[in-house]
């Protein structure tokens, strides 16, 4: 299976900026004796003011791009919304959904997140489901209640037959330079791993995010269940993404 590599720019980068790295990205993967994408998967989430200029430069390439967020509606009048149609139109593949910043700060709730997966599905788009628990959670001993409770409320009526991506990223590891142990990784993996099936889903890769730095990823992307990584900080400059890229 394909391991797979996504970058979340969350709110970085001018559409410039954006193409400059697709260029600096593309000529540098040309570069390197072997092929990336004869194994590896490369996804980018970029502000969506960028999602055009990069559908166009990764047109030819196998780098697959999308926005963060879309609303559960197909169209309509919803002012300020991403439309998922829209961003399929201009050649976007993925979309990236239930981050813990968009719960955190945009009341983003299981229920909506399951529309937005239904409506990717049906417009053949693949959904990255993100899920995690806080620092309090898994204080408390309830980090496989709290990401156990996600994927069945956010999975309720979504094919089971579809791939979907499940991206585990503790809140407590985004942005703040502590990475979830081995240990505590290849626990929740397994769990994530074992009620996924449970759920009946078959086509599904689990991603890591949280820090995920080029020094810690050789380790990470070795642990059994673990398919990739969501990565946020260290895939805005083009070296440390490739190098995270290239860790197996
Ligand atoms: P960092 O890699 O900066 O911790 O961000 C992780 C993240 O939120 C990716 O979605």
């Amino acid at each position: 299976m394909k391991k797979i590599f996504a970058a979340n720019w969350k709110l970085q980068k001018t559409p410039a900026e954006s193409a400059n790295f697709a260029d600096q990205f593309l000529a540098q993967v040309g570069q390197l004796s072997a092929d990336i994408f004869s194994h590896k998967e490369v996804f980018i989430f970029p502000q969506n003011f960028s999602l055009d200029i990069l559908t166009q430069k990764f047109s030819s390439s196998k780098v697959q791009v999308g926005p963060q967020t879309i609303h559960f509606e197909k169209s309509g009048a919803f002012t300020g919304e991403n439309s998922a149609e829209l961003s399929q139109k201009m050649g976007a593949t993925l979309v990236l959904l239930g981050h813990s910043e968009r719960r955190q700060y945009f009341h983003e709730t299981n229920s909506n997140i399951s529309k937005k997966i239904i409506l990717c599905q049906g417009l053949g788009l693949l959904p990255v489901l993100c899920i995690g628990e806080t620092l309090a959670e898994r204080e408390n001993n309830q980090t496989e209640h709290v990401c156990f409770q996600q994927l069945t409320d956010a999975l309720t009526g979504v094919d089971t037959q579809k791939r979907i991506v499940i991206a585990y990223e503790p809140v407590w590891a985004i942005g703040t330079g502590k990475v979830a142990t081995v240990e505590q990784v290849a626990e929740i993996h397994s769990k994530i791993d074992a009620k996924m099936k449970s759920l009946g889903f078959k086509d599904f890769q689990i991603l890591y995010g949280g820090s995920v730095k080029p020094e810690n990823a050789p380790q990470l992307i070795a642990l059994p269940y673990v398919d990739g990584f969501l990565i946020g900080g260290a895939s805005l400059e083009v070296a440390s993404f490739l190098k995270i890229c290239q860790c197996l």
